[in-house]
């Protein structure tokens, strides 16, 4: 299933860090609202249990998420939407999956990898701003699979058709949440329009 939001607020965000003369501490947070947009939807397919509790007046029943939630963000630009996934789901545990994208090649290569121990009612939901040809989603999903996950969401602020196809078509079991799905790729494997390199603008590396 994949999600593409909307509202006026995220399209203004989006407009800013879609902007190449936006600075660095502008970009930074203006993703991070977009994060708070993507981890509001992603927390609504999260797996739910019933409770009962009493408020001051009578007992009713409430709701909890069920299981452990693991927020994985892709490095580098990942941890550009952990603080505002955190906001809205305090209790998560976090794990992280260092991948590199090859320049000519576009192919990921792994060079971190550090998740919490799994349970068998762990949810996962990846984050990474950008979803380009879809290899570096792809491969993180994998090892997620590996553990036998109860359910994946994956959040991203913009998504390449081909990047779409690819997660959708290798792990057709998880729920893609987007702020925006763009024309294509050029010829470097950059996501068009899009906002350049995530990684370089939320850290000033550029
Ligand atoms: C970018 C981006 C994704 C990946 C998308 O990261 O944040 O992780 O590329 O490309 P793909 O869909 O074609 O795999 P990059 O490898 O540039 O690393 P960084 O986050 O450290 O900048």
């Amino acid at each position: 299933m994949v999600i593409i939001l909307q509202g006026a607020a995220l399209l203004q965000d989006l407009t800013i860090v879609r902007d190449s003369s936006t600075s660095t501490p502008q970009f930074r947070s203006a993703v991070r609202r977009i994060g708070l947009h993507l981890a509001a939807e992603c927390s609504k397919h999260l797996p739910t249990t019933e409770v009962r509790i009493t408020t001051p007046l009578e007992e009713t029943t409430g709701c909890t998420i069920s299981g452990q939630v693991v927020i994985i963000p892709v490095l580098r630009a990942g941890i550009g939407l952990l603080d505002p996934f955190l906001d809205l789901l305090p209790e998560a545990s976090v794990g992280f999956q260092g991948l590199q994208r090859d320049e000519r090649t576009l192919t990921p290569s792994e060079y971190y990898h550090n998740f919490p121990p799994p349970n068998e009612n762990s949810s996962y939901i990846v984050i990474d701003p950008m979803v380009a040809t879809g290899g570096s989603m792809s491969a993180t999903l994998s090892r997620i699979n590996e553990l036998n996950p109860r359910k994946i969401v994956v959040a991203s602020l913009i998504a390449a058709p081909a990047g779409i196809a690819r997660v959708m078509e290798d792990h057709p079991e998880v729920t893609l949440v987007i702020a925006a799905k763009d024309r294509g790729l050029d010829k470097k494997g950059f996501i068009v329009p899009g906002l350049g390199d995530a990684g370089d603008r939320l850290f000033g590396t550029s």
